[in-house]
């Protein structure tokens, strides 16, 4: 998901920037099959995690909780968002090859199309600074000695 998320920005960063430029054009037709991809392996990870909650290690504070817990909330709402958006739209949407929305004739679902104008860039850009600001925490944690920190997210902690 880390991968899939640098890919993400590097497509919305370069789009924001110089839209129709050849990286442009090379990375934009990505970003909805690959928000998607991130919105399936995001309710996987999520149940996943719901299943094994009785043997998760605890939060480290109060405060990294609510920072992950937005971080879990915007990771759902941006790509949901994108796909309501593309719903409204009414065109025919595949991801990868595979058909994931037939599309419709006729005029699009306003308040959808809407949601997603508002709000899907205004949430991608809120997370990235989330996710700066998250990356700037762990080295914090590791500077300030707690040198297990990166560990808690790539082997996880053992249990007693
Ligand atoms: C976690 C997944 C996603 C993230 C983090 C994300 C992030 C972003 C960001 C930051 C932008 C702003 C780029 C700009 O201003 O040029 C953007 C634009 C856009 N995204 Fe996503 N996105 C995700 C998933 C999706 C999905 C699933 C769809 C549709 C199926 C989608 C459709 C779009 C479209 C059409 C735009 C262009 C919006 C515009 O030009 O107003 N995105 N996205
Ligand atoms: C270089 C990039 C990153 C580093 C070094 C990093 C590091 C970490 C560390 C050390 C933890 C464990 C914290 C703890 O146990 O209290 C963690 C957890 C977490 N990270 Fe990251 N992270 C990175 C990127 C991301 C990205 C891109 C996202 C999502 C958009 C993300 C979302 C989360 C979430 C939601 C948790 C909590 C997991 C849970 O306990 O269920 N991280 N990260």
């Amino acid at each position: 998901m880390f991968l899939l998320f640098a890919w993400i920005y590097c497509s919305a960063i370069t789009h924001y920037l110089a839209s129709d430029s050849t990286l442009d054009k090379w990375l934009w037709p990505f970003h909805k099959p690959v928000g998607l991809l991130l919105l399936v392996l995001l309710i996987l990870r999520a149940g996943w995690s719901l299943l094994n909650q009785h043997r998760r290690p605890l939060s480290i504070s109060r405060f990294a909780a609510a920072g992950h817990g937005m971080l879990y909330a915007l990771m759902f709402l941006i790509p949901l968002i994108g796909m309501i958006r593309q719903y409204g739209s009414g065109r025919a949407f595949s991801a990868f090859g595979v058909p994931v929305m037939e599309g419709f004739e006729g005029e699009k679902i306003q308040w959808m199309v809407d949601l997603g104008s508002n709000f899907h860039s205004l949430l991608g850009w809120t997370m990235l600074v989330l996710i700066l600001g998250h990356v700037g925490a762990v080295v914090m944690h590791y500077r300030q000695g707690d040198k297990q920190v990166l560990r808690r997210m790539t082997r996880g902690v053992r249990q007693h």
